[in-house]
């Protein structure tokens, strides 16, 4: 007799990082599925995937109350946007403007523009404004692919606000089916009335922030802007370490303007990833290696900006550093919400081959957020969090990264209908 499941994708083309009972998902390359006429299938049972072989291994094992045909078509794992700041009130469309005409980011934040601005508009957010303005925000990245996302705060840089902040979040991912991941970010940027009282902010992160954040287990890991003009390395490391103690794993935004010290910061404190990585040296690449750091990168922020300083990807990956890749979405410096537009971007700008593209996107986005295993990869007790695409390859979809390609996608066993 065979078993019931929830849902069977039945005979997929081609599959990424896909594996069958037993065997290690890590770094599994791209599969072709080894007999073109038989295919890969997968079943999900609730939100998780209960067995991944070969069509006819499959037909015979389980009965399903749903099957979707993907004969012919890629299959890959939903994708996982290690880093975003998607949660936040108002929009900076003039700073865009500006820009155009030939204003730096620096130079507007310096005025008062940039993070500030978002700082102003989300203070006087309420919880439901707040939840309201992000939801379509999220929506549309669960319809394009992403099912697991990382949020930040840092649009408040008080205690209310930073926890309200958090507390939308949260409920972003009790009220959609995408997995949501939350980081503490009061580092972000010095409030307009604390600039002249660098230290005191700083103190009051440590001492009043993150143990509230940590008291009502608000965040998983604890994220600072370790940049010139910003945080320096001090304060930073100061920051991070205090997360620790209270059970939050660091992170950093480093070396995006320019290198001063964030990668170093983050291998010294041994941090889950660092981020950005626009100017990092070749010492600090090797740093961020040894010290198991994921470095995830954001060209959709470099393309925003209108910079060409790419993060050296190939270096990265030729160092033996693992590259995961994620949209930074935020209100400013890049609203690119898309993750295969991001992938598009690493092929033709970073020069990253569509297979190591989909990886960052995926299985080294997962490992960014503690989340091996778990997610963006195709595996027996993984999450269902899988798209099946209109295409037959992952190299036509980097190809062709802007062009609306149909997709199903399947978030914690729910089918998204587009
Ligand atoms: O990752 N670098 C700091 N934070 C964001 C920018 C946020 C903003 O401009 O609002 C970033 O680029
Ligand atoms: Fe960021």
């Amino acid at each position: 007799m065979s078993e019931a499941v929830d849902l069977l994708i039945e005979s997929a083309g081609r599959a990424l990082f896909a594996t069958a009972e037993g065997s290690s998902a890590s770094e599994e390359s791209p599969r072709t599925v080894p007999d073109a006429t038989e295919g890969l299938s997968v079943a999900c049972r609730g939100d998780r995937i209960v067995a991944v072989g070969p069509a006819s291994e499959l037909a015979g094992r389980f009965h399903a109350a749903r099957t979707i045909d993907a004969r012919g078509r890629l299959l890959t794992p939903g994708f996982v946007d290690s880093h975003t700041h998607v949660v936040f009130a108002g929009d900076r469309s003039g700073e865009f403007i500006q820009r155009a005409g030939g204003a730096d980011y620096e130079q507007i934040a310096a005025a008062g523009g940039g993070i500030r601005a978002s700082v102003r508009a989300t203070r006087g957010a309420s919880e439901d404004q707040l939840y309201e303005e992000s939801l379509p925000r999220l929506q549309r990245m669960l319809r394009s692919g992403t099912t697991t996302v990382e949020i930040k705060s840092g649009y408040g840089l008080d205690l209310e606000t930073e926890l309200r902040m958090l507390r939308v979040a949260r409920r972003l991912g009790e009220t959609t089916p995408m997995r949501v991941v939350t980081t503490f970010m009061g580092a972000h940027e010095f409030p307009d009335d604390r600039r002249d009282d660098r230290q005191g902010y700083v103190d009051e992160v440590i001492e009043s922030m993150l143990p509230a954040v940590a008291a009502e287990g608000l965040a998983e890991f604890c994220d600072v802007f370790c940049e010139r003009g910003v945080f320096d390395p001090e304060q930073s490391t100061r920051i991070l370490e205090a997360g620790k103690q209270l059970g939050l794993r660091p992170k950093v935004h480093a070396d995006e303007m320019a290198a001063t010290g964030g990668s170093e910061v983050a291998a010294a404190v041994g941090a889950i990833s660092a981020d950005h990585l626009m100017h990092t040296t070749d010492a600090a690449i090797a740093a961020l290696r040894e010290a198991g750091v994921v470095a995830t990168l954001l060209p959709g922020t470099t393309f925003f900006l209108g910079k060409e300083s790419y993060a050296p990807a190939r270096r990265m990956i030729e160092a033996g550093a693992t590259v995961a890749l994620a949209t930074d979405r935020n209100p400013g410096s890049c609203t690119i919400e898309s993750m295969l537009f991001i992938i598009g971007l690493a092929c033709l700008r970073m020069g990253m081959t569509p297979a190591e593209a989909f990886r960052g996107a995926t299985l080294h986005g997962a490992r960014a957020l503690g989340l091996d295993g778990q997610v963006g990869v195709i595996a027996p007790g993984a999450s269902a969090d899988l798209i099946i695409w209109e295409a037959p390859s992952e190299t036509r979809l980097c190809y062709e990264f802007e062009n609306r390609h149909r997709r199903t996608v399947v978030a914690g066993g729910q089918i998204i209908t587009d």
